[in-house]
């Protein structure tokens, strides 16, 4: 049986890609499914916490039984979501895959070719960091941990950018997965590192999503049995 070690504790998730229009009908997007964030949700769910999920572009997927489910789509939308949701919350885990950054204006028409062969130019701007903004507004106590899709052949060069996005986001755990060909986005599987503020680090075998998401709130439910040694 699944231990009952998240009863009456209140945790947010976030899942799935984002996707920021460009005009009525293109977005720019990821490969994200939402399945890594799903399965975080429902095994929260089956350890007793309350969960809030908020998807970006995952009515694919099944709602996980008990969740509750808040759909979105762009990067501002799942800002506000994860926003109304964190303050409540024991823990908040950001699995989505957020854009950086978004198209700076939505063109009001289909944007269409011309005959000489031109091609247009889209300027970006920014997107908000959530991950930082949450760090920077939790209540105490609350833990708050991030992903990282990191690209990079070698193992150090994958945990040296971990490790520096790690302290730069400031939260308590970071999941590094090592993303390209195959890996992570999409996949049934996933397996990476987990690293802690306080500079440990566990290797995560490749294993279900189900498996990797045990491990996390295993780690999350340390962390919440010691408030106060962050
Ligand atoms: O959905 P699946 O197909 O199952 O795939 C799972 C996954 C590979 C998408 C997932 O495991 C994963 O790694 N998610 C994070 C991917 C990512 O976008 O990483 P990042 O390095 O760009 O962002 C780092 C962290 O900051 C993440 O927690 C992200 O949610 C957060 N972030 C990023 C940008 C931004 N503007 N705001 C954020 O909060």
């Amino acid at each position: 049986a699944l231990p009952r070690d998240l009863e009456g504790r209140r945790v947010v998730v976030s899942a799935g890609g984002t996707r920021e229009p460009l005009d009525p009908v293109r977005y720019l997007g990821n490969r994200s499914s939402g399945k890594q964030g799903y399965a975080l949700a429902r095994v929260a769910a089956q350890r007793g916490a309350t969960v809030t999920l908020v998807g970006a572009n995952t009515s694919e997927l099944p709602d996980p039984a008990g969740v509750e489910v808040v759909p979105v789509s762009t990067a501002e939308q799942l800002a506000a979501a994860v926003r109304d949701a964190a303050p409540a919350a024991d823990a908040v885990v950001m699995a989505a895959a957020v854009a950086d950054f978004r198209p700076a204006t939505l063109a009001e028409h289909k944007i269409k070719k011309t005959d000489d062969m031109s091609a247009p130019t889209v300027p970006l701007t920014r997107n908000p960091d959530i991950l930082a903004g949450l760090v920077a507004s939790r209540p105490k106590d609350q833990i708050v941990v991030g992903f990282a899709a990191e690209t990079g052949d070698e193992r150090g060069s994958v945990l040296d950018h971990a490790r520096t996005k790690l302290k730069r986001k400031g939260c308590d755990l970071l999941v590094v997965n090592a993303v390209g060909e195959g890996k992570a986005f999409g996949t049934d599987d996933n397996t990476g590192w987990l690293l802690s503020q306080q500079g440990l680090q566990w290797r995560i075998p490749l294993g279900s999503k189900s498996r990797l998401a045990a491990t996390v709130w295993d780690a999350v439910g340390e962390l919440m049995r010691q408030p106060g040694q962050r």
